[in-house]
């Protein structure tokens, strides 16, 4: 043949060994579900979720190589050889001395805003900046007496721009921050990759470079939020450094920063676990007896050494450029299909999730018929995609008691890991068809009891349409 095959289709890259069973309920079936779990998808049995989007973390599917690793998973309680290769791998890709296990990723903030609340004497409400802190990373370092700061960039408040890098922190706002906050006034600034609370966008490598600069001038210490930091380097790699690769990107990434706090239920692959990993030698021994007090000897924090051995070994897997092109192809695939359905959505794809504006999706609802729980709904009763409201109901009850509309009202459609096929995310994109076609119909919700904090997790609400 004269010419090679370019093929225009990128495939999922593995093979599938394991299957599990998907149970197809009727819509009748599905509508006595939402009656027993009280309009709260948190509280459905999983057998009754046909296509499960509720979140990407701690939802993978693991390789034949990982569970090869958690049958050879040495489990010595210390030094085991499972944590050599979990301590060499991350040093490898990341550099940095200290590398602590945890149980997962709240964990390891848990233990940093611990040890730096220790080391804050004078009891003073330190400060914490970031692109934006996810809900768990604010909710503890507000438990500590911190203060967290969001500085998102100006271009992720226009959900129609298609700037590739909406994930960025302003970099205006945080220099002026740094100029007019007494150094002994900060604990320590984050940036978090890709930007979960931003619609999971990424962050661009001078952005990230500049923030280390500026924090760097004001001498304040730079951890990484690093969870879905392979998603975000195959980001960089596409549309602004062509000629690198994810792994060398993610490298000069850590390179840039004194630290970071890791979920591996993101991009490790795995269903549980997590790090902390730091350069600054003056933490480190807090850090290493906390985590003895609360997680389980260095050697193994919390997890068992197979559960190492899978996040080392997943570590491996998360760069392998052909892994990262497809990752990034479902999402771009599903938001070109919605841009021809014109469903609105938060613009351009984000890595890890598409987030839908349920605003603009209901328009005839008020933020007090909470539009997003009204849809993740609809989506569960016409189709059994289960789904994440992040709006209203999510964030709209404020610390005095009272309750205001939250800046956006949206739907997370998260995409666990190498779990679902092309031919599932077709049928999404059918049910979004057709709930679509239909919005209109779409009722209103109100929430009938809730807790105290966190209510998305446990608030049970009424729905007219049921
Ligand atoms: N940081 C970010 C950016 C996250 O997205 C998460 C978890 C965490 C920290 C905490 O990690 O769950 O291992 O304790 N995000 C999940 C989600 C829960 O659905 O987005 P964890």
């Amino acid at each position: 043949m004269s010419s090679e095959f370019h093929p225009q289709t990128i495939i999922e890259p593995f093979k599938i060994k394991t299957v599990e069973p998907l149970y197809l309920r009727t819509r009748k079936q599905r509508g006595e579900a939402l009656k027993k779990a009280k309009f709260n998808l948190f509280k459905l049995d999983s057998q009754d979720v046909l296509i499960d989007l509720l979140t990407d973390s701690g939802t993978s599917a693991m390789s034949a190589a990982q569970w090869a690793e958690i049958l050879k998973g040495d489990e010595a309680y210390a030094g085991s050889e499972s944590f050599q290769f979990f301590e060499k791998t991350i040093r490898d890709l990341t550099g940095y001395k200290c590398i602590l296990p945890t149980h997962q990723g709240r964990a390891a903030e848990r233990l940093l805003f611990s040890a730096l609340a220790a080391q804050n004497t004078q009891k003073k409400k330190l400060k914490i900046p970031s692109n934006s802190h996810f809900d768990t990373t604010r909710a503890n370092l507000e438990s500590l007496g911190f203060e967290g700061l969001d500085f998102p960039c100006e271009e992720f408040f226009d959900s129609q721009s298609d700037f590739r890098f909406k994930g960025n922190m302003d970099l205006q706002k945080l220099e002026n921050f740094l100029k007019q906050t007494p150094r002994d006034q900060i604990a320590v600034g984050f940036c978090t990759i890709t930007n979960n609370s931003c619609g999971g966008q990424p962050v661009s490598f001078e952005n990230i470079k500049k923030v280390a600069e500026l924090y760097r001038k004001f001498k304040v210490p730079f951890y990484l939020d690093a969870c879905r930091f392979a998603e975000n380097s195959a980001f960089i790699q596409k549309f602004e450094m062509p000629s690198e690769t994810p792994e060398s990107i993610a490298k000069k990434i850590f390179a840039l920063a004194d630290g970071a706090t890791f979920s591996a239920k993101k991009d490790a692959l795995v269903n549980i676990g997590g790090f902390l990993a730091t350069n600054d030698q003056n933490i480190t021994e807090d850090l290493t007896s906390l985590l003895i007090l609360s997680e389980g000897f260095p050697t193994y924090g919390g997890l068992a050494g197979r559960d190492l051995a899978a996040i080392a070994q997943g570590l491996k897997e998360i760069l392998d450029p052909s892994y990262l092109d497809y990752r990034l192809a479902v999402t771009q695939y599903i938001g070109k299909k919605l841009d021809e359905l014109k469903i609105p959505y938060l613009r351009p794809a984000g890595g890890h999730a598409i987030y839908l504006d349920a605003k603009k999706f209901c328009e005839h609802l008020k933020w007090n018929h909470y539009p997003g729980q009204a849809l993740v709904l609809a989506l569960y009763l016409e189709g059994g995609i289960r789904s994440c409201e992040i709006g209203s109901v999510m964030f709209g009850r404020q610390a005095d008691g009272s309750e205001k509309a939250h800046a956006a009202e949206l739907v997370r459609l998260a995409i666990p890991r190498r779990v679902y096929t092309q031919s599932h995310m077709d049928y999404v994109l059918e049910v979004l068809a057709f709930v679509f076609a239909k919005r209109h119909e779409i009722s209103a919700v109100s929430i009938l009891k809730e807790p105290k904090q966190l209510r998305h997790f446990s608030s049970e609400f009424s729905w007219s349409m049921l």
